[in-house]
């Protein structure tokens, strides 16, 4: 009986490991789909993203996910970009309209208080390609 027990228990340990890293591979690929859809409309490198935005120090007035200790409050928080319709409310949500609102924004909204930070449109391109990734 208590054999039985044990086996059923290990039958059941051996099930969850298996559903768990199903799951971690569905992830893992659907962030790998995520990140070539960015590069693809952006023809940036979103694996950059993370090193940029923390030298630009973006993450002090936004919550960006993905870049530990970027948990500013001052913009509005930086996830699910993608989806948005306009950029910063006057712009149509486009890759070279987020490129440029990333470069200057003043250039799209003369009154925006979000400062251009001096990054290069190189940089806004991979930093692009990583918000449109999450
Ligand atoms: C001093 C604070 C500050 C810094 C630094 C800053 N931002 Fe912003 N950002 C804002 C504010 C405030 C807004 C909203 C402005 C507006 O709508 O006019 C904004 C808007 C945005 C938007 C539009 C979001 C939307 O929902 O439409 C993006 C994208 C963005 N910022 C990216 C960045 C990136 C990338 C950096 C770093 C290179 C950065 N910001 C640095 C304050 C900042």
């Amino acid at each position: 009986m208590r054999l039985v027990s044990s086996k059923l228990w290990l039958g059941t340990a051996a099930a969850v490991c298996v559903v768990a890293a199903a799951a971690t591979a569905v992830a893992w690929s659907s962030q790998q789909r995520s990140e070539q859809v960015a590069h693809a409309i952006t023809g940036g490198n979103p694996t950059h993203g993370p090193d940029l935005l923390r030298r630009y120090g973006c993450g002090g007035c936004h919550t960006i996910p993905g870049v530990p200790g970027a948990d500013g409050q001052v913009g509005p928080p930086l996830a699910g970009l993608l989806h948005r319709v306009y950029i910063g409310g006057v712009a149509i949500n486009s890759a070279d309209n987020l490129v440029q609102w990333i470069v200057a924004p003043q250039q799209l909204s003369p009154n925006s208080v979000m400062p251009a930070t001096g990054i290069s449109e190189a940089e806004a391109r991979d930093v692009a390609a990583y918000l449109y990734s999450r």
